[in-house]
């Protein structure tokens, strides 16, 4: 019986994806740095569900830990099936106010792992010509987001990613779907010391994107922005002209100061 691998499933938006595919009998692997929150999860589903859960405890901002979940997964001999990259942060303010440090993992984490994790797990669902790939995008993908600079930027490189590889995928079996959330009700604002309700954008619960996600991944489509509101926005943008677009993103990205500040 195939897994799916969901990473970042402690909290948010990975464990309503946990919910989601073990309501519907599917075994789960389960990954985050917190061995006690994934054991929170993991003991909540395993009584409702009757599924096999097992979990990982890896920091995925590090270069090398792809390689060490799927390792571990060839080791077990857990055939993954679904792979969902889903392991996330947020760093609001001005580019040069944060820490570079911070900064490096973000882009390891959000992009070089999800790459790594993509690459490792592929040939095995080439070979059963059966699998999916879910990548968590956002809506600020879309455009330039002035103090979330880094952050737009590698959710654009998994939107742009993820509809390259699909397109080479197309007659494969396997589907790859970018998911392009607006502001989500999750711990993803706690930890910058962030209020989501002090923006002009609307701030959903985590629920109803992960099943329109699962949704339209099943209607094959390429990507989705859920919420009526956020789909007029992005695909009314698209429109304009991309300087248009960024008073946009100033818009979608404007919050308070993080938290998180480079040290003087
Ligand atoms: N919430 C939103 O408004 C929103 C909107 C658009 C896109 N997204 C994206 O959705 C995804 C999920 O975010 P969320 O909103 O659900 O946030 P969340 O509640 O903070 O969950 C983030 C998850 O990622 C894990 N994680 C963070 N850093 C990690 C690391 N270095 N190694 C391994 N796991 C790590 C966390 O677990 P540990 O702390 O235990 O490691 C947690 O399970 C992210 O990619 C985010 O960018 C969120």
């Amino acid at each position: 019986m195939e897994y799916v691998l969901i990473t970042g499933a402690s909290s948010g938006i990975g464990k309503k994806f946990a919910e989601e595919y073990a309501a519907r009998q599917n075994n789960l692997i389960l990954v985050s740095r917190s061995e006690k929150k994934l054991k929170a999860v993991t003991d909540s589903l395993r009584g409702t569900y009757n599924i096999k859960v097992r979990t990982i405890a890896q920091d995925l901002s590090l270069p090398d830990s792809a390689e060490k979940v799927f390792d571990f997964c060839d080791r077990e001999n857990l055939a993954v099936g679904t792979l969902v990259n889903n392991a996330g942060f947020g760093l609001d303010g001005a580019f040069d106010s944060l820490p570079l440090e911070e900064l490096e993992k973000m882009i390891v984490l959000h992009n070089l792992t999800l790459v790594k994790l993509t690459w490792l797990f592929l040939p095995e669902m080439k070979r059963r010509n059966q699998g999916d790939i879910i990548n968590l995008s956002s809506v600020l993908a879309f455009q330039g987001v002035p103090y979330n600079a880094v952050y737009a930027a590698t959710k654009t490189f998994v939107l742009t990613f993820s509809e390259s590889i699909r397109e080479e995928l197309r007659h494969s079996g396997i589907r790859v779907f970018a998911l392009c959330p607006g502001l989500t009700e999750t711990e993803i604002f706690k930890k910058t010391g962030i209020n989501p309700h002090r923006t002009l954008m609307p701030v959903g619960p985590p629920e109803p994107v992960v099943r329109s996600a699962i949704k339209s991944l099943n209607k094959n489509k390429s990507y989705s922005v859920p919420g009526f509101i956020n789909k007029i926005l992005i695909h009314g943008g698209r429109l304009l002209p991309r300087t248009a677009m960024l008073k946009l993103g100033m818009i979608l990205g404007r919050r308070e100061k993080s938290t998180i500040k480079r040290s003087e």
